[in-house]
């Protein structure tokens, strides 16, 4: 065991891990942190993401031991002062169904808005590629992001 500390949504967090320990597993298990969604554990579905250092990053792909002194911001970090523009915008488009790939897509998506304010649609389709969603054909979810890239 190893103790870490993380800039966990602006506080910090220390948490004794495993060396083969993954990320997804400690924001889960052993922090509460129940926004990112084990979907695949294989980086191909997008649900675990959470941002590192600003950057989105599969949390199923990290070991927690990585992330010692970092900075790790989830969904639960974003809302901490009410919903953003994103958010808001996702409920009025009515944009998930089932909901499980709702942190992903919105970490995905807050990524490009910081990086990139006024996303074209092509640049929002591919910031969000990696995410999968079994349930809205993304027209929606893409509408929303657009909404709030035009503002
Ligand atoms: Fe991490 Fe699917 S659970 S990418
Ligand atoms: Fe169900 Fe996206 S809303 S997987």
């Amino acid at each position: 065991m190893k103790k870490i500390s993380i800039n966990l949504n602006g506080e910090t967090r220390y948490v004794h891990v495993e060396p083969n320990d993954v990320l997804l597993d400690v924001l889960r298990d052993k922090l509460g942190i129940k926004s990112p969604k084990s979907g695949c554990e294989r980086g191909d579905c997008g649900a675990c993401a959470v941002l590192l250092n600003g950057k989105s990053v599969r949390s199923c792909l990290v070991l927690a031991v990585e992330v010692d002194g970092q900075e790790i911001t989830t969904i639960e970090g974003l809302s901490k002062d009410g919903l953003t523009p994103l958010q808001e915008s996702f409920i009025e488009h009515n944009a998930f169904q089932c909901g499980f790939c709702a942190p992903g897509v919105t970490i995905s998506a807050t990524e490009l808005l910081n990086k990139n304010p006024h996303p074209s649609r092509e640049e929002i389709k591919e910031a969000i590629a990696g995410n999968l969603c079994r349930c809205t054909g993304y027209e929606s979810i893409i509408e929303a992001i657009e909404k709030v890239a035009k503002k």
